[in-house]
Formats: C-alpha cells, sequence, structure tokens
C-alpha cells in the first residue's frame, strides 16, 4: 500500500547575521544552512496495518509524513501510495489517502462543520450517498452529528478532531495518516479517537500510520513500530518484540500501610514517596506476582500498578543502543 524508497529530504534556509553588520551584509550574502531532516528511509506498510511511526521531537516525522501525502516534496527517492508516486501523480493519489494534522485543521474556521463537509464533498465529487453513508458510520463512532450546525471557531479542541477526522474520511480514504491527533487531548476525545482508529481499520479495512507521544495509543493500536531518529530507521518491527527486546524491565509501584521500605535482592528502587516505593525489575528475572509476594512477606501490601517503559524511555534505548 506505501513504499517508501531511499527517501530523503533536506531544508534550506537562509540565516541573517546578527545585528547591523549582519543585516547589511545579507543584503550581499545570505547565510544558507542545509537541514537534512529525513535521510535515507526505506520501509513498506501492507494494506490494514496500522503502524505507530514514533521519534523525538524534531527526527523527521512530520516531514516524512509530508512527503508521503504529496505536501513535500522529496529532494530525493520516491513514495508510492498503491503503487503510484505521490509526487508525480499527485492529483489522483490524494483520493486514496487522508491526513490530519493534530496541530493544525483543514476545517474552515468561519464555516458550520456541515458546511466545511459539504465543500469538501464537492471538492472531491463525492456521491450523495456515498457522504451521508460516510457520515452516519463517522456519527456512529465519533458522534459528530450532534457537531454539525456547530461553527468551527466555537469547537473544542477535542469536538474539533472529531471533525477533522471526519472531514479526512469523507472521500473513503484508503491510507490514512495522523500526525499527533491525540496531542492536547482529554482522556474523553482521547478514547474516542483510539475507537474511531480501531473501527475504521475493521470496518474499512483503513491503513492507518499514526504519530503519537502517547504509548498508551501505541499499545492499543499498533502492532507494528517504526522508531526513527535524526531522520534514519532506528527499529522497524513488532511492538512487543522490539519492547520485549530494548525495554526488557517493568516498574512495580507498591503502597505500603506504613512509611516502610523493603528491599528485595532481584529489584532496584527507583523512587520512594509517602508509602509508595517504585522497584525495577527484569522481566526474565521473575514475574510482577512473584514481587508482589515476596514484598508481602515483608510488610502488609495496600495497593499495587505494575509500569510498562515508557515510549520515551523506548526511543531513548534504542537511540543509545545504535550509538
Ligand atoms: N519548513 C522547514 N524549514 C526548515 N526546517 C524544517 C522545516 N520543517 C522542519 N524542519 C526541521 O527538520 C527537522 C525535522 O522536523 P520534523 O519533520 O517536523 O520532525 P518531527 O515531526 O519528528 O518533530 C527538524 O530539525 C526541524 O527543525
Ligand atoms: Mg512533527
Amino acid at each position: 500500500m506505501i513504499t517508501v524508497r531511499d527517501l530523503y529530504k533536506e531544508y534550506r534556509v537562509t540565516e541573517r547575521g546578527r545585528g547591523l553588520g549582519g543585516t547589511l551584509k545579507a543584503l550581499f550574502k545570505q547565510e544558507e544552512k542545509i537541514i537534512k531532516a529525513v535521510n535515507g528511509l526505506d520501509f513498506y506498510v501492507g494494506k490494514g496495518e496500522i503502524v505507530g511511526f514514533i521519534g523525538p521531537n524534531g527526527s523527521g516525522k512530520s516531514t516524512t509524513i509530508k512527503m508521503m501525502t504529496g505536501i513535500l516534496a522529496p529532494t530525493s527517492g520516491e513514495v508510492l501510495i498503491d503503487g503510484r508516486n505521490i509526487t508525480r501523480y499527485r492529483k489522483e493519489a490524494v483520493r486514496d489517502i487522508g491526513v490530519v494534522f493534530g496541530q493544525r485543521t483543514q476545517l474552515n474556521w468561519d464555516l458550520r462543520l456541515e458546511e466545511s463537509f459539504e465543500l469538501l464533498r464537492h471538492i472531491y465529487r463525492i456521491e450523495k450517498k456515498d457522504y451521508r453513508e460516510t457520515l452516519e458510520v463517522m456519527d456512529s463512532i465519533l458522534g459528530v452529528g450532534e457537531l454539525l450546525n456547530k461553527p468551527v471557531r466555537q469547537m473544542s479542541l477535542g469536538q474539533r478532531v472529531k471533525g477533522d477526522l471526519t472531514a479526512a474520511m469523507l472521500h473513503s480514504p484508503k491510507v490514512l495518516f495522523l500526525d499527533e491527533p491525540t496531542i492536547g487531548l482529554d482522556v474523553g476525545s482521547k478514547y474516542a479517537l483510539r475507537k474511531f482508529i480501531k473501527e475504521i481499520n475493521a470496518i474499512k479495512g483503513t491503513t492507518v500510520i499514526l504519530t503519537t507521544h502517547d504509548l498508551g495509543d501505541i499499545q492499543e493500536l499498533c502492532e507494528r513500530l517504526i522508531i526513527i531518529n535524526g531522520g534514519v530507521m532506528m527499529e522497524d518491527g513488532n511492538l512487543s518484540e522490539i519492547v520485549e527486546r530494548i525495554a526488557p524491565y517493568r516498574t512495580l509501584a507498591v503502597e505500603y500501610y506504613d512509611a516502610v521500605v523493603p528491599e528485595h535482592a532481584k529489584a532496584e528502587i527507583l523512587s520512594v514517596s509517602d508509602n509508595v516505593v517504585r522497584y525495577k525489575f527484569m522481566k526474565a528475572d521473575m514475574t510482577a506476582a512473584e514481587l508482589i509476594r515476596d514484598l508481602s512477606e515483608l510488610y502488609p501490601i495496600k495497593d499495587v500498578g505494575i509500569e510498562e517503559a515508557g515510549i520515551d524511555d523506548i526511543i531513548r534505548i534504542a537511540y543509545e543502543m545504535k550509538k
């Protein structure tokens, strides 16, 4: 469905020197700087996959998504959507793709939501029947029906994102690109968004590429993870395999009835606050149940919580391993 081949993107930025001297000098000679945002990416995404595309800030995720959706032309290399070069056949290929950027909207601030949708219906020449059908599906998943008469300007972030997701699905794209769609969303809207991704993938077989900093999003949605840093591939594979390999530990937070700090030979104490002690242990050494059992023999336990390594830990560890 998506083929990314030897993809590079360089941005040329002209820098002005500082101060009056710099400004005068800039009249004659603009200093040009090259930023290598994407440095040779290769991957393939099959139909119906949901792929988590992650990496630290500035690693080139948005630049790659912009090239995959034809918004930016690559410096070199190519992106094929369903066999078609997106740069050369952008007009045809955009019918196959939908894109949502969490920080921006493709809706018109001055229109009611339904008017924005109508506009898109005309742009994509969507049949009325298909349009109504899609709206119905989106309403059943996201409850977007009650927002149709609301001006976009008056919407909360969560409502606007629901509007944007629906807008991106109106022409029934085969591939949906979501660039940090959950950023800033409240828990309820985040839940709705995850449900939306799962359902359009199940109902319509939509392929989804998702960038996010939220490990919950990834764990709930993605079987496959692509990790990039500095515009190069760090990892590409099965989520649980990557996590097992690069973060083979867990954290157990134990709340005791008293301010005690029981130790365990196979666990490292990460922090102590009030009656809560956080332990880090290797999954290969023991299970969380064994650790809880051992600790409860020392002191009575009030509550426990198990944490997997966070996405930022995983990115950081993957990065350090490659250095
Ligand atoms: N329009 C642009 N002009 C110049 N540099 C840019 C532009 N967009 C992004 N960059 C730079 O390219 C690199 C990758 O950015 P980006 O793709 O936005 O990363 P991410 O989405 O992973 O945070 C960063 O160093 C960023 O500053
Ligand atoms: Mg970005």
